[in-house]
């Protein structure tokens, strides 16, 4: 069935998925690789279009595969699709140029991370209506973190306590985004990393363990594992 974007909506999200998905190996695109029979795409689009705040979604396709995407998602949520770019900064820059007048949050979400539910796109946009300019969803790291040199000799010990691994949807008030993106010149993977550049404090919320990267296939076989319980 075909979700419904609620007009009153304050929040946009923008979902760059126009990467190729080389550390996943062959098989095309890794936005339309599958996931219990259905891409990666449809299935992070499915819950960002449920959180009740989404009034505008911007998906930035892999350019030969513009229509096919728009095919897609027809029958899954009302999303405009625009052609991504060769870095994943340029596709946010080109879903960000095609963000309809309006929605005063937005949030830039990766669509290998299909399976972010719905409730972390609301508590993200939340904070940032609460009145953070920027805002990250963050997990504490598990591992214990060395420096190391380029032969793999240790240098140290990093202070593990202090360190967050982070995720997205990641949530921007819109003139933030845009002075950020209109100033960019080092190319970054994610959004924050632009902002913080700006001078503007990041706030960090709870992130969730669903809304892991699909990234190597160890990623995508435990997303399969996730399914039944991610909804
Ligand atoms: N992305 C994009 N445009 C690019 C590169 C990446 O829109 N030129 C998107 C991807 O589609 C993905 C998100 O940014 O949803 C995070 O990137 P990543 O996980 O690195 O995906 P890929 O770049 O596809 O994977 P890889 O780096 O292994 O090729
Ligand atoms: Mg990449």
């Amino acid at each position: 069935m075909t979700a419904q974007l609620d007009p009153r909506g304050d929040v946009a999200v923008l979902v760059p998925a126009a990467g190729a998905g080389v550390r996943l190996g062959a098989g095309g695109p890794k936005a339309l690789r599958l996931l219990g029979g259905e891409p990666l795409l449809v299935h992070a689009i499915r819950r960002v279009a449920s959180a009740p705040s989404v009034s505008a979604i911007v998906v930035a396709a892999p350019p030969p595969d513009v229509e096919a995407v728009r095919s897609l998602l027809a029958p899954v949520a009302p999303v405009i699709v625009v052609a991504g770019g060769a870095e994943r900064q340029e596709s946010v820059a080109a879903a960000l140029a095609a963000v309809p007048r309006g929605p005063d949050i937005i949030l830039v979400h990766d669509a290998a991370r299909a399976l972010a539910p719905s409730a972390l796109v609301e508590s993200v946009a939340a904070a940032v209506r609460a009145g953070s300019a920027a805002v990250i969803p963050v997990l504490p790291v598990v591992d214990t973190v060395k420096e190391v040199d380029a032969k793999g000799v240790v240098l140290g010990t990093v202070d593990r306590s202090v360190l967050r691994a982070v995720q997205t949807p990641q949530g921007f008030r819109r003139s933030i985004l845009a002075a950020a993106h209109a100033s960019a010149a080092a190319s970054l993977t994610d959004d924050a990393g632009l902002v913080e550049k700006q001078g503007v404090p990041v706030t960090c919320v709870p992130g969730h363990e669903h809304a892991l990267k699909i990234t190597r296939p160890f990623d995508l076989a435990v997303a399969e594992l996730l399914l039944d319980q991610a909804q």
